[in-house]
């Protein structure tokens, strides 16, 4: 179980939390480089319950900076983005994407103090469509993490983020606890329903299944089993990479090249943030299941209705289902069996069910089941290497040693029964499709 104490460490990420300095460890995805025009508009963007401004100035440089301008805290959303840098509106003050101050046009040349004087930017670098940020301390910025998915060109990576109103761990932790599965999305569907060949027949056929669990270098990983047919076992794998990270058991092992990203925006605001090689078998990329007969099966949908961004910090990629109208849910098809939950897409669902835990979950509420071993094992693992770092200084396991990541695969695959679940694991592997090998992005 997991206490009070324990429960506030793992899910406050301001500066100075235990969590807080752990995330800052790490490169963190920021936004969507097409949401920062070239001379264009600042965009308020909230991380880590900081709040900042994303700006691409005119030669294309990206920024991102606390808002407030440092002479006397006027906001810098409001500023003009103009000749290389961004001008605060109240003085005239100005700075570039780095932060220094180029210009203070309000004081005498004999008394100026730019070059004393700098806003707070982080370093920012553009990679796979999106702008990642460093908030952490460090004189150099870590290397990018060593995904495999940024090995694959920028142009082959789907990109995707949504915005989810509750603490990051309750939504991080739906991606963990594959036994929802078979309730949540698949609950009206039987397995005789189903192709034999279909990558959810062994989930409804079999609704508990055995697990097995482990530390890795990138974090924790575990995999579902179950009987399928003589001989034969259906695996799925998932894994949790340090800090926010996970990869999911939805698409063809040998070709499933992702990670999903829970990017606390504040304690109780996170933003979904999917990335994926377009060329594999991932649910991304196909079609929205169907029954042997060729009907769609409800609530599998994978469209998501957005609303309009606005300018707020929490603002971005909001869907117009959620809580404030029950996100959509649909009685009758809850009622008739059409759809388990009465809730359309898949992502909704997981949606709806973390959200409505409230904005951070009590966890000492909680009564976790065997069933939720890796849930307990991830917060663990989160919780020791937050205190080892704050406690000891130790980096956080990928923070340095970013090619810890590479070999992480989330999928699923029917395999030969007998052999053991990690060998099994680095068999599958050694047969999949890699992307090329590349050479990871300095960071400046
Ligand atoms: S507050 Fe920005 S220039 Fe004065
Ligand atoms: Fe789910």
């Amino acid at each position: 179980m997991t206490t009070a104490t324990e429960s506030v460490e793992l899910t406050r990420v301001g500066p100075g939390t235990v969590m807080g300095k752990l995330m800052r460890e790490y490169w963190i995805p920021a936004l969507m480089s097409s949401e920062v025009e070239r001379g264009g508009a600042p965009v308020r963007l909230m991380l880590l319950g900081e709040k900042l401004i994303a700006v691409r100035d005119d030669a294309g440089r990206v920024g991102v900076m606390d808002h407030r301008c440092p002479h006397r805290g006027a906001s810098l959303f409001l500023g003009r983005n103009e000749d290389g840098g961004i001008r605060c509106i109240y003085h005239g003050w100005k700075f570039d994407v780095s932060g220094r101050c180029l210009d203070m046009p309000n004081v005498s040349p004999q008394q100026d103090f730019k070059h004393k004087v700098g806003a707070k930017a982080y370093r920012a670098v553009e990679r796979a469509g999106i702008v990642w940020v460093y908030m952490g301390a460090r004189a150099e910025a870590p290397p990018l993490p060593g995904f495999e998915i940024l090995d694959v060109p920028d142009g082959e990576v789907g990109a995707l983020f949504i915005q989810r109103d509750c603490n990051y761990l309750q939504a991080l932790e739906g991606d963990i606890d594959t036994s929802h599965f078979g309730f949540l999305h698949a609950g009206h569907v039987e397995a005789d329903e189903l192709e034999k060949n279909d990558p959810i027949y062994h989930t409804v056929a079999i609704r508990a299944p055995e697990y097995h669990i482990a530390d890795t270098d990138w974090g924790t990983s575990y995999a579902g089993h179950r009987a399928a047919g003589p001989g034969r076992t259906s695996w799925r794998f998932g894994n949790f990479m340090f800090p926010f990270w996970t990869q999911v058991p939805n698409g063809e092992f040998s070709q499933h090249v992702q990670v999903r990203g829970w990017v606390p925006l504040d304690d109780e605001h996170t933003m979904y943030c999917v990335l994926w090689w377009k060329r594999g078998l991932s649910a991304m990329n196909q079609s929205d299941p169907a029954y042997k007969d060729g009907a769609l099966i409800g609530g599998m949908g994978r469209r998501n209705d957005f609303l309009p961004n606005t300018t707020d910090w929490l603002g971005r990629w909001r869907l117009a289902a959620n809580a404030s109208n029950d996100w959509r849910m649909d009685r009758a098809a809850q009622r008739d069996g059409t759809i388990y939950s009465g809730i359309e897409s898949i992502h909704l669902q997981d949606q709806a069910v973390t959200e409505s835990m409230g904005p951070i979950l009590d966890h000492t509420f909680e009564h976790l089941a065997p069933s939720d071993q890796m849930i307990t094992r991830t917060r663990r693992r989160l919780l020791m290497a937050a205190r080892a770092l704050r406690d000891k200084g130790l980096p956080p396991p990928g923070a340095e040693n970013v090619e810890v990541f590479r070999d992480a695969r989330g999928g699923y695959f029917v395999a030969d029964a007998g052999s053991g679940w990690q060998d099994t694991y680095a068999k599958e592997l050694a047969g999949a499709a890699r992307p090329a090998r590349g050479v990871l992005q300095a960071a400046k």
